[in-house]
């Protein structure tokens, strides 16, 4: 019948949106406290596989060389996007605080308005795995 495996997704939670019931075998007393990640069980996101198609659908409307591209930030592609607009790089691999890619999707940007512009937007789930690529080194 039904097996029920109950998948970890470790690298994917965001900001308490999952919580998975499950039967707790740690020991909570143990005095090991190590924080070693798994990293076995830990997929290193690309951005071909797992950013660009948010970015296409969400952003490129605006953000196209051939369109409105404001800021001079073309997202076409990669090399696009690592080359930055007008302002400066959007990503600075390992630290989604410092990358505006990150920061102009919450709902107070550090500056200007929120991404994407006029748009209902990204989940916290979209959001959190833009923040998982740059940490894990914003790769290809
Ligand atoms: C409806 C058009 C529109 C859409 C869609 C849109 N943007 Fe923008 N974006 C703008 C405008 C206009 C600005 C400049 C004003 C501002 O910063 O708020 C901008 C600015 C930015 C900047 C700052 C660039 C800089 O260095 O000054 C980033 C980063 C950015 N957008 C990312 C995104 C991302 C990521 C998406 C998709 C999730 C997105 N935008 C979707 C219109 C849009």
């Amino acid at each position: 019948m039904l097996s029920r495996n109950i998948v970890k997704c470790s690298f994917l939670v965001f900001a308490g949106s999952v919580s998975i019931a499950a039967a707790q075998t740690d020991n909570p007393n143990r005095s090991d406290k190590a924080a070693t990640p798994d990293t076995q069980k830990v997929r290193i996101l690309s951005y071909a596989a797992d950013v660009a198609p948010m970015i296409s659908k969400a952003c490129l409307p605006c953000h196209a060389a051939a369109s409105e591209n404001p800021s001079g930030l073309a997202l076409d592609n990669f090399e696009m996007l690592m080359k930055g607009g007008e302002h400066g790089k959007p990503v600075v691999a390992g630290k989604p605080d410092e990358s505006s890619l990150f920061t102009k999707l919450s709902a107070k940007p550090p500056f200007g308005r929120q991404m994407p512009r006029k748009r209902p937007p990204l989940s916290p789930e979209e959001i959190g795995l833009i923040s998982n690529w740059i940490v894990q080194g914003a790769k290809p």
